[in-house]
């Protein structure tokens, strides 16, 4: 198996504020790695600054290297190819409610010139497929977004994901505004879409980063705590501090 990322001392600040002090860390490509850790450790951020989404925001900085593919995405690939090949999906659904169905799963390609009526219609059924969303919509496909559930936003919003052809998926909590069955739908998707894409998912939901994913992170006030397959962080984890995340101790450890 070939590592598809390798992270190499990355920091990262907002303004004079350092949020991530140096994480290194390799990912194997068509696995799934779920980032752990308390709110605020960096998570977000870690991610974001693995398709280079960080420096969006003014004022911040970043150091270190990512390699994609043994090419640093900070040296030499432009932002632009990176953020294609490097796809995101966040916590709220963030499609175009005004915009159909259609019209949101082929944004991508239409902003990229795209313009073949029958090449777009190909591509949006392939991915609303991928994302296990073709049956339910292929009825309705140019009504407007807004009228699907908030599940089927959020596989809309991996369809549109995947209408780049990106490598890598990115995924920011996605299920935390979803019930169960949406949530359990989303990770089921996500065991699929596995064997084409290497996934990198943000969650709070042990059970769900146990179900899940192959590789845990464990975060903690930027810094990487412990980072071993899922079922090693999860039955005999090497550090205090997971132990006590994981089994829902937390932080304080004040005595009663
Ligand atoms: N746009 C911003 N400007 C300034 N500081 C920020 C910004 N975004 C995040 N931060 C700070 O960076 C730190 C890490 O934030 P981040 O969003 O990466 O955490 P997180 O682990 O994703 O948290 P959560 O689990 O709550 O989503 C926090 O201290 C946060 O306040
Ligand atoms: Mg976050």
């Amino acid at each position: 198996m070939s590592y598809k990322l390798r992270v190499e001392a990355l920091q990262a600040w907002y303004g004079q504020h350092q949020v991530l002090k140096g994480i290194s860390m390799p990912i194997r490509a068509n696995t799934i790695t779920a980032v752990i850790g308390p709110s605020g450790c960096g998570k977000s951020t870690f991610i974001r600054c693995l398709n280079r989404m960080h420096e969006v925001v003014p004022g911040t900085r970043v150091a270190g290297r990512v390699w994609l593919d043994g090419r640093n995405i900070y040296n030499g690939i432009n932002a632009v190819e990176v953020r294609r090949r490097v796809g995101m999906v966040f916590q709220t659904p963030n499609i175009f409610p005004a915009m159909s169905i259609f019209q949101n799963v082929v944004a991508g390609l239409y902003l990229n010139g795209i313009r073949g009526r029958r090449q777009l219609q190909e591509r949006a059924e392939n991915c609303l497929q991928q994302a296990g969303l073709w049956e339910e919509v292929r009825d309705r496909l140019h009504d407007t977004a807004a009228g699907l559930s908030s599940g089927q936003l959020q596989r809309l919003c991996i369809a549109r994901a995947l209408a780049v052809e990106p490598e890598i998926l990115l995924m920011d909590e996605p299920c935390s505004a979803l019930d169960p069955i949406a949530s359990i739908r989303i990770e089921e998707l996500m065991r699929e879409l596995k064997a084409s894409y290497t996934i990198i998912l943000v969650t709070h939901n042990m059970q769900q980063a146990a179900r899940v994913s192959d590789y845990t992170a464990y975060l903690c006030d930027g810094e990487l705590v412990e980072y071993e397959s899922t079922p090693e962080v999860f039955i005999r984890p090497k550090d205090s501090r997971t132990e006590n995340y994981i089994t829902g101790r937390g932080a304080d450890t004040r005595p009663l």
